[in-house]
């Protein structure tokens, strides 16, 4: 990928000049010198450490000085490429801010940039600030907030060998409900500790049949939550909730993958109701928003392919979030609106989409975009089945829609909450003053 290599010539060049400039570069930094006790601390304990820490899923630990020194050349290289913190989003067009965003400001990479460029110098130990506390107990986040959870489904569990392929475990749970209840949170967890290290993301679709629920758009198989390491839990905005049908079932699809020993577990989801009773006024449906309908979709091999869909809302919605769904080959998506007046809206664009982290980007709350009855959702998605995509496994193949990782998909996962043609018009009433947004066509790709 170019990224890649403009990083890769930027290190070497970096090396040199440490090599050639190494006495004079410290000399002049010393008044502005970083270090990794008085400003890298902080991020990595804001941004890196859910995940890089002893016991938790990422490869290494970036917690004391020794645990990360060893890897301030791939720090640089991960971080300056965006792909460390996974986000993968492209926060310039369309939606711009997030509920769970987990990225770093320019400032930030520019602070870690200019401290592995100086040596990655331990600085004062004095200027660290407290270590972090993990809680070694498997307890659920959003207990804190909101008690212990209704109910708690659990998967069947797995055994991953010690050494093993990845593997995608798709077991099928049912959901005790009799009655029809709303659903206020959800919060999904390997079932141990050890678990942890094996899962690499799960997600729990919800299974049941909705009457009169619109095909075209796919709203029957819709997504309770999906889990991913780092993630906590979902709470879905105030007044807003999903429905369970009785005879509703979670079915699984739980990636698992193999560490060096050999660990058994499952997969579970808490779920928290609104009381019996109380209807919260807007239900959000998980809906799959298609690149290019199944046995449409193809992609020839040695080439970059470009895919393209339309779906008409049928009501005004809101839209919740965004987690594009790829496989292997996939490259990157984009969502545009194109309003009943001709208007067009980038809503949300992945440029370097990556396989290995099924990202999902929660719209803050004031920036999560209303649309009007009659706009057509475009999904544009972007196939790389050429050898320049490390995880492609043959670009010689000719490749069609599919479940396997080597078949493809391209939808885009959102949460969509229908409104009433009134909220709509006070929802337009309100955010008339704010400039129209223009749709920026995603560069770099054809
Ligand atoms: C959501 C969890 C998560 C967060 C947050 C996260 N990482 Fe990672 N990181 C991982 C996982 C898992 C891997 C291994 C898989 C991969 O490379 O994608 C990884 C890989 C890496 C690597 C590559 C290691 C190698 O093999 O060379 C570096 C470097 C890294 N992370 C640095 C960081 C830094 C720095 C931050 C914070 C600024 C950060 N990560 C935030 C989970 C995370």
């Amino acid at each position: 990928m170019t990224d890649t290599s403009l990083v890769g010539r930027g290190v070497v060049a970096t090396l040199s000049g440490l090599v050639l400039f190494a006495g004079l570069g410290s000399a002049a930094d010393t008044a502005t010198a970083v270090t990794f006790a008085k400003d890298i601390v902080p991020i990595f304990q804001e941004k890196c450490q859910d995940c890089h820490h002893k016991g938790s899923m990422a490869p290494m630990s970036l917690v004391t000085y020794e645990e990360t020194r060893p890897w301030a050349k791939s720090i640089k290289q991960r971080v300056a490429t965006r792909q460390m913190p996974p986000w993968h989003i492209d926060k310039t067009v369309g939606v711009t801010h997030f509920a769970n965003d987990r990225s770093l400001n320019e400032d930030q990479i520019a602070t870690i940039v200019r401290w592995v460029d100086a040596g990655a110098p331990l600085g004062n130990a004095k200027d660290m600030p407290a270590p972090r506390q993990w809680s070694s107990d498997n307890e659920w986040q959003a207990a804190k907030e909101l008690g212990q959870p209704d109910f708690v489904i659990k998967s069947d569990p797995y055994t991953m060998a010690a050494h093993h392929q990845d593997v995608w475990w798709r077991p099928i749970t049912n959901i005790p409900v009799t009655e029809p209840r709303w659903v206020r949170a959800v919060e999904i967890r390997p079932g141990t500790m050890a678990g942890r290290r094996i899962t690499h993301h799960a997600v729990a679709y919800l299974a049941q049949d909705e009457p009169g629920a619109d095909p075209a758009a796919q709203e029957r198989r819709g997504m309770l939550m999906e889990w991913a390491v780092g993630k906590q839990y979902d709470m879905y905005r105030p007044n807003t909730g999903k429905l369970l049908l009785p005879g509703a079932q979670v079915s699984w699809d739980i990636h698992i993958h193999a560490v060096g020993e050999t660990i058994r577990d499952h997969v579970e989801l808490g779920v928290w109701l609104y009381p019996k009773g109380q209807e919260p006024k807007y239900r959000t449906t998980l809906t799959a928003f298609q690149g290019r309908s199944g046995r449409y979709l193809d992609i020839a091999p040695n080439e970059i392919s470009k895919n393209e869909g339309f779906t008409v809302l049928s009501r005004p919605a809101r839209l919740e979030n965004f987690q594009p769904h790829m496989h292997l080959r996939g490259k990157a998506m984009s969502v545009e609106a194109i309003l009943p007046d001709g208007t067009r809206q980038m809503v949300s664009y992945v440029p370097n989409f990556n396989f290995n982290w099924m990202t999902n980007y929660i719209y803050a709350d004031d920036a999560a975009p209303v649309f009007p009855k009659g706009t057509k959702i475009h999904v544009t998605a972007w196939h790389d089945n050429t050898s320049a995509n490390p995880n492609n496994p043959d670009p010689d193949q000719w490749v069609g829609y599919g479940d396997r990782t080597v078949d493809e998909m391209c939808h885009a996962w959102m949460n969509v909450t229908y409104i009433s043609e009134e909220d709509y018009q006070d929802w337009a009433a309100k955010h008339k003053k704010s400039a129209p947004q223009t749709s920026e066509p995603p560069q770099g790709l054809k």
